[in-house]
């Protein structure tokens, strides 16, 4: 089997997760990791002996890698990404994929006329239990979906250069996208900076988005809560569901609702249109998720009929493509203009 060659751009927090993934994957072969720092690149050659480290990521670029994945700070993506494409590697770039939509279609537009993969690391769409919530909301089991709420919170880890919005809503807005198979209409966001006045970087943020059919989605992401929370509920008109991320039990389907009754002359009669039917736990086979995105990142490389310029239910394999990235980058645009016009609602225009 041919193992497409891979360089690791970027060791710090999340970079070593990308590099545990391909250098355990049959179909890929870690063969350069690079970082400024060189206590991570000691750490990494302590865990992987026959990988190369560099701190100039030039020597990875001209080196025989086929492809590389970008994991530094957002606002070096756009650099990297562009670099690396000229240099004719494939790239799976972190989240969010780039810094500005400008940026971000910068990217896009390179892949495609080099004719190169380009993936983004929106590690939930190869979420097992998102992928659950999915195809329950696909097989109508919900109904119609009324709204779905989301709550990523916890106590750091604060990033010096970007807010709390640009660092955890890519997650919540690709699940979103992913789950719905649809895009958003308009934004509003408001948010403050609590600790750190002086640089204005928000620390809590609350987003509202708007999507056909109306839909409506609240997120509430935040560096400052007490308790580390990721927990998406999804209201539909026949069931509801919760996927709890860290929980044991990841999607939990109930079959609660109300119906309204044709006429009701009391309000005892309005109460008895409640219904609170059983629970249930959905099974969900778990594999990593960030074992999933290499894999697939390998696999659109190494086999081009897999690869999609839409994320699609039967193509698993190439969901996460540069132009979903694109789209959460937009509506992150969107939403840091309504952040600082007191949350005013921003349209989205995706199509
Ligand atoms: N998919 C996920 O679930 C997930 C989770 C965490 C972080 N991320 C993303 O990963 C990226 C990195 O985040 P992090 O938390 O690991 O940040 P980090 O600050 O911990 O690590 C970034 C590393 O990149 C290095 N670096 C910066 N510029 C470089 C360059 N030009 N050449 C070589 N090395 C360079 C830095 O020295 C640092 O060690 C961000 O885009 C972040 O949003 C994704």
């Amino acid at each position: 089997m041919h193992k497409t060659k891979i360089g690791v751009i970027g060791c710090g927090y999340w970079g070593p997760k990308l590099a545990r993934n391909f250098h355990e994957l049959p179909s890929a072969d870690l063969r350069w990791v690079a970082d400024f720092r060189t206590d991570r690149l000691a750490h990494m050659q302590e865990l992987y002996p026959g990988v190369a480290a560099t701190r100039d990521y030039q020597e990875v670029l001209a080196s025989d890698v086929e492809a590389v994945a970008i994991a530094t700070p957002v606002s070096t993506h756009h650099q990297l990404a562009m670099q690396a494409l000229a240099a004719g590697k494939h790239i799976l770039v972190e989240k969010p994929l780039a810094a500005t939509v400008a940026q971000a279609l910068d990217i896009t537009d390179a892949a495609d006329n080099y004719g190169l993969v380009a993936m983004v690391g929106h590690t939930f769409q190869y979420n097992p239990a998102v992928n659950r919530v999915r195809d329950l909301i696909a097989s109508g089991e919900l109904g119609q979906i009324y709204y779905i709420n989301a709550t990523r919170v916890n106590l750091g880890l604060f990033q010096p250069d970007i807010n709390v919005m640009w660092d955890l809503a890519p997650h919540d807005i690709s699940i979103l996208l992913h789950i719905l198979g649809t895009d958003p209409c308009e934004v509003s966001a408001q948010g403050e900076a609590y600790v750190q006045k002086r640089t204005g970087i928000h620390e809590v943020a609350y987003l509202t988005l708007r999507f056909p059919g109306d839909i409506l989605a609240s997120l509430r992401v935040s560096w400052l809560d007490p308790v580390k929370t990721r927990r998406i509920t999804v209201v539909g008109s026949k069931k509801m569901l919760v996927y709890d991320d860290i929980a044991d039990t990841k999607v939990v389907l109930y079959d609660k609702g109300v119906e309204v009754p044709p006429y009701s002359d009391t309000p005892q009669e309005f109460y008895l249109s409640y219904r609170h039917g059983p629970e249930t736990v959905v099974p969900v086979r778990w594999e990593e998720p960030l074992h999933l995105e290499c894999r697939a990142f390998v696999g659109c490389i190494q086999d081009p009929q897999a690869r999609c310029v839409r994320c699609s239910r039967r193509d698993q394999v190439s969901c996460s493509t540069a132009r979903v990235g694109v789209k959460v980058v937009r509506i992150l645009e969107q939403a840091q203009k309504s952040l600082m016009n007191g949350g005013g609602r921003e349209l989205i225009g995706l199509r």
